[in-house]
């Protein structure tokens, strides 16, 4: 059998990242943040003074791509995040990426990936989806937490109508709109805290395994 391949998706600030993260040390997996190879993509536009719908640029931009080229920090920042679901919007950059992501889901151990379009695009035939969300309220307030102790200036209500935002391009594109796959198992983390999430996200896997 192939490896564990583990698929989360969801929209900005569900909790995906950290899940995805603690499930792969939990089970001894690589881990890929997809968000980070749309952030780094945005980045070369911006760092060359090109705007992000450039898409010449954007899908060059997307097959050039290595990650150890950027600072994790700016990737990770709000202005990058926004940046991202622009060129992510874009079908050749989303192409440019695929191979990228498979490869690496096909290591022979298996990997968790977490994304947008991972359980319905990139790997479709995974043993685990799991679709995770929270109300936009939450998550913004979890964002502007997190924004803040980075040192990032941010007020809640500015921080709720981005995240806002960004579930509308997410889920209004052309081309692999955020969604849950239909055998994705929807988690959402509302009125859990991060300990409680990840305990029935580990169960979801086991039960899977
Ligand atoms: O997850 P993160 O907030 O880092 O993602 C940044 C942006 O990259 C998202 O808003 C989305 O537009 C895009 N993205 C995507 N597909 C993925 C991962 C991220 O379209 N698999």
């Amino acid at each position: 059998m192939s490896g564990l391949v583990i698929a989360i998706d969801g929209p900005a600030a569900s909790g995906k990242g950290t899940l995805a993260r603690r499930l792969a040390e939990r089970f001894g997996l690589r881990h890929l943040d997809t968000g980070l190879l749309y952030r780094a993509t945005a980045c070369v536009l911006l760092d060359e003074g090109l705007p992000l719908n450039d898409v010449e640029a954007a899908t060059a931009a997307a097959r050039g791509l290595s990650l150890v080229d950027f600072d994790e920090a700016r990737l990770r920042s709000r202005e990058m995040g926004e940046a991202a679901s622009v060129v992510a919007a874009i079908p050749p950059v989303r192409a440019a990426l695929v191979d990228l992501q498979r490869r690496f889901a096909a290591c022979e151990k298996g990997a968790v990936l977490d994304g947008r379009d991972i359980g319905t695009v990139i790997c479709p035939n995974a043993r685990v989806k799991i679709y995770v969300t929270a109300s936009p309220e939450t998550r913004a307030q979890r964002r502007a937490l997190e924004l803040t102790a980075r040192g990032e200036k941010t007020d809640y209500q500015s921080v709720l109508a981005d995240v806002k935002k960004r579930d509308e391009r997410d889920g209004s594109r052309s081309v692999a709109p955020l969604k849950p796959a239909a055998d994705a198992i929807v988690l959402d983390t509302s009125d859990l805290d991060i300990e409680e999430a990840f305990r029935v996200a580990v169960e979801i896997v086991e039960r899977a395994k």
